[in-house]
């Protein structure tokens, strides 16, 4: 995704083009950027052939997970509709693994019924349930356990799983204590210990940390784990500070790990996946002058892409068309939903821009389509991805005829 004689363009097809032809807002993948971080990720981690569970929850869109299964991955999964997608895809159940806190019956038992790799279970209560379940099926099933290893994972409060005071995983002492129950049973097989210690992690201190304490704990437990599972959490360089995860300490030290435990690795990466694979292109509706700012109000709202309004986070926006004249003015890019925290970022300057325009938000392949919803009653956008040069319509603009 670059400039071609300053205009936006995905794979070469420019979002001037996708707008006209398309009307906005559009989400537009582009399918090579998918498969760069897909085979860099493999490679990061490539001594020990680790299994890949994409995570479903930070885009699942069905053309989109095809292609992601199609280059190798699995599916983490977190509910029932996550799981009937994956499945859908074509993912192997051997390569798919359900997390999450609150698992229904009906969740547990259809995971058990497909066959799926693992589920990992949060807390006393869940594997009371699915020994339960497996019982009335007479069916030996595979678990985790995750852990809450209670570790700062040093990014935001609101995305950071991995301490005692987030509602994730078990701590230490009932883990050991679930060790022994599920030892007990003759339906319950714990083969994995797992863990997510955060979503945006750019430090790989605390991945670090976070091994030493899996480390220790497994050493204590005495108990051997057929997979480790590491969860996801990889970040990326919003805007333009480009601070990078060192993947290569990462690496160096799970396999390290690795070979100590001899436990077949599982890693869950959902942003670092697909983020910088996707735009938000939108039109600029009016803009409103003030003394203190212009308002650019876009097409595109909070509701298309929740990350500002949600976490304060900031997302690039570029023109579709590149212009030399600037203007210096505080400028505040806003949705139309009738909330304040309707609004994208404010910039100090920006190229002159007239109403009608073409803008691009940046990196919202992940979290952006499935954190969307119809608030105000609006329409969730029309879905793209340009694969060698090709327009794919991956999922349509919904209309307003669906919602009402
Ligand atoms: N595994 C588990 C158990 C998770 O809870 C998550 C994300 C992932 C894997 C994938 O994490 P990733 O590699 O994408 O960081 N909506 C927020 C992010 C929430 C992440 C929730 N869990 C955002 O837009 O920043």
């Amino acid at each position: 995704m670059k400039y071609i004689n300053k205009i936006f363009s995905i794979e070469k097809v420019s979002a001037i083009k996708l707008a006209k032809r398309f009307g906005t807002p559009i989400y537009c993948y582009s399918y090579n950027k998918i498969k760069e971080n897909v085979l860099n990720f493999r490679k990061n981690f490539d001594n020990f052939k680790p299994l890949i569970c994409f995570s479903v929850k930070s885009n699942s869109n069905l053309y989109l997970l095809r292609e992601i299964k199609k280059l190798g991955f699995g599916a983490d999964v977190v509910s029932i509709g996550e799981l009937i997608k994956a499945l859908k895809a074509g993912v192997e159940p051997k390569k798919i693994v359900f997390s999450g806190v609150g698992k229904t019956s009906g969740e547990i038992s259809y995971a058990i019924n497909k066959k799926i790799l693992l589920i990992n279970a949060e807390s006393k209560s869940e594997i009371i349930k699915i020994e339960k379940i497996a019982k009335s099926k007479r069916k030996v099933v595979e678990i985790g356990i995750r852990l809450n290893p209670n570790i700062d994972a040093k990014t935001l409060s609101q995305i950071s799983t991995g301490k005692k005071t987030n509602k994730f995983g078990v701590e230490e002492n009932e883990l050991y204590r679930l060790i022994n129950l599920i030892k007990k049973s003759k339906y319950l097989k714990l083969s994995c210990l797992s863990v997510h210690i955060g979503s945006q992690i750019l430090d790989y201190k605390p991945y670090i940390k976070m091994l030493k304490i899996l480390g220790r704990i497994i050493d204590k437990s005495r108990h051997k784990f057929k997979f480790i599972d590491l969860g996801g959490g990889m970040g990326i360089s919003y805007g333009d500070k480009i601070k990078k995860l060192n993947y290569q300490k990462y690496s160096k030290e799970v396999n390290k790990f690795y070979k100590k435990y001899k436990a077949k690795i599982i890693f869950e990466p959902g942003r670092s996946v697909i983020a910088d694979a996707g735009v938000l292109i939108s039109e600029v509706i009016y803009i409103k002058k003030t003394n203190y700012k212009n308002f650019v109000i876009l097409d595109a709202g909070m509701n298309d892409l929740m990350r500002p309004a949600l976490y304060r986070s900031k997302h690039k926006i570029i023109p579709a068309i590149k212009r030399n004249q600037l203007q210096k003015k505080n400028i505040e890019f806003v949705g139309p939903i009738c909330e304040t925290t309707d609004s994208f970022l404010i910039l100090k300057k920006f190229q002159k821009i007239k109403e009608g325009e073409i803008l691009v938000i940046c990196d919202v392949g992940a979290y952006g389509m499935s954190l969307s919803s119809n608030y105000n009653l609006r329409p969730r956008p029309i879905e793209l991805l340009i694969k060698e040069k090709k327009i794919n319509i991956i999922k349509k603009r919904e209309r307003i005829l669906d919602i009402i």
